[in-house]
Order: C-alpha cells, then structure tokens, then sequence
C-alpha cells in the first residue's frame, strides 16, 4: 500500500494527485485531525508527531510513504528517513523545487507557506542550490489554512488576505510562485487572480507523485508487490462532525473516514 500522512485534512489534497497519477494503487490516509494545525508548532513536536504518523501508516502495512504535509517534508524529512531507513520515504518539497527552477524565465520565485515551513527557509536553500543565481521571496500566509478549511474560497476577506499576502512577492516581480502548503491549493483561482495571471503556480503534489511513479517504475520489486485495489482507507484521530463533507470536497470523492486515536 502507499500510505500518506498529513496534519489533517490538507493531504488530501496530495492523495486526490495520487488517484489522478496511481489510480490503482492502494491508499492508505492518516490525517492528524487532532493535533492540527503543524504549521505553527516546533520542529522537535512535529518531528515527534511525523515519526508516530509514519509508525502507523507501517503498522497499516504501507510499503512506501509519501508526507504530504510541507511543515513534516520541511522539518521532519531527515528524522524520519533516519528512523525508518529501508521506506522509500518522499517528501514534497524537493519535486517543488526542481519544478519551479526549471519553469522560471526570470529566476524571480515565490513561496508561500506555513509559518513553520517558511521559518526553516528550507525552499530557498534548496533553490539556491540547484541555482544560486535564482532570488527567492517567501512569505508565511497563515491565514490561508483555516480559510481554506472554512469553505470561503471565493470569499472578500480571502481576496484581501491575499491581496496583503502576496503583494511583497508582486513588488519582486516572481514568475513563478511555489505553493507550499496543502491547503493553498483550495485557493488556488485567488491567489491566481491577486498574484497575476502571468505568474506560473507550482502545487508540489504534481511533482512529487510523479517522482513516486519515476521511483516505481525503476523499482520493479517493490512496484509488483504493491496492491491493485480501490480498498482506500482514511484515518484521522478526530472525527469532527464537519469532516465528511470537507474530505468529499477536497478529496472529490466520498469516503467512509476512520478513528486512529493518537497520543498527545
Ligand atoms: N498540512 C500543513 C502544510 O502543508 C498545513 C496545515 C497545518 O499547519 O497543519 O504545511
């Protein structure tokens, strides 16, 4: 099974992208519901959260793990292959990277993300390695999260929030702007329209589940072993009443969520 981990609801986002690209493979969801938000916690609990959310996608018999949430790639990438060294373990910040350094024209990139995310400027590093001619303007958008999960996607008080988000990244003139969080997606038609139709926007769940299909097709083995089947299954360690009708919008499909209960 391919098992994918989130801080909640967001990595749907990523597992939608996966049933788009791996349409038969087996899923296995775990979305922490009840300690979310990760985005504004300290690396040392967000590593301790991704290495029990990792443990247990293992225990569901996942053979490969994808971290959809960019606060656990950004944070706790290096921990968790560390801790689980013989999981092919994909995080989504490098595919993001390497996608948006071979779109930009100008070399001017954007990112946006968590607090925590943008705090370990883990995106610029990274872009300026591959290119360290590149400049890198980055920006936390809080906000953009609980908006997204409140449905208000169309919303006034979501354009003026984006309005103010990303109006440094329009003075610095980016073409290409990363968006590094799973929620920001949901928004994308806004963030298109306040940043600029001419700027390219790079949603890491592409890349990133096209590296897992690269990885899978030069790994025979471990592809053949994994299961053809729509038996999907959702697990979220709280089951909040509103959590049906957000995983069918976000998901595009109704699923039948599961109880993991995890320890704070
Ligand atoms: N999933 C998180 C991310 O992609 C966003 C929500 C959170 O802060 O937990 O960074």
């Amino acid at each position: 099974m391919i098992g994918i981990f989130d801080s909640g609801i967001g990595g749907l986002t990523v597992a939608r992208e996966v049933r788009r690209q791996l349409p038969d493979y087996q899923l296995v969801y775990f979305g922490d519901t009840a300690r979310t938000p990760y985005g504004n916690k300290s690396n040392e609990t967000v590593i301790e959260y991704a290495i029990q959310d990792t443990q247990f996608l293992l225990d569901r018999g996942a053979q490969l793990i994808i971290i959809a949430c960019n606060t656990a790639s950004a944070v706790a990438a290096d921990a968790l292959k560390g801790q689980f060294p013989n999981t092919p373990i994909f995080e989504v910040v490098t595919p993001a990277v390497t996608a948006a350094q071979q779109q930009t024209k100008n070399k001017n990139i954007g990112v946006i993300g968590t607090r925590t995310t943008i705090n370990t400027d883990i995106y610029r590093t990274k872009l300026l390695a591959t290119d360290d001619t590149l400049n890198v303007t980055s920006k936390a958008c809080p906000l953009f999260v609980p908006l997204a999960e409140e449905g208000l996607i169309n919303d006034q008080i979501t354009k003026m929030m984006a309005k103010r988000y990303l109006g440094p990244l329009k003075r610095h003139q980016i073409d290409t702007l990363i968006l590094g969080c799973t929620h920001y997606p949901i928004l994308r038609d806004v963030i298109q329209q306040k940043i600029g139709r001419r700027v390219t926007l790079v949603d890491p769940a592409t890349p990133t589940v096209t590296a897992v299909r690269t990885y899978l097709q030069a790994h025979p083995d471990l592809d053949r072993s994994l299961e053809r089947n729509s038996n999907h299954q959702y697990y979220f360690s709280d089951i909040p009443a509103h959590l049906q009708q957000l995983t069918t919008r976000w998901l595009g499909e109704t699923i039948k969520p599961r109880q993991h209960h995890m320890q704070s």
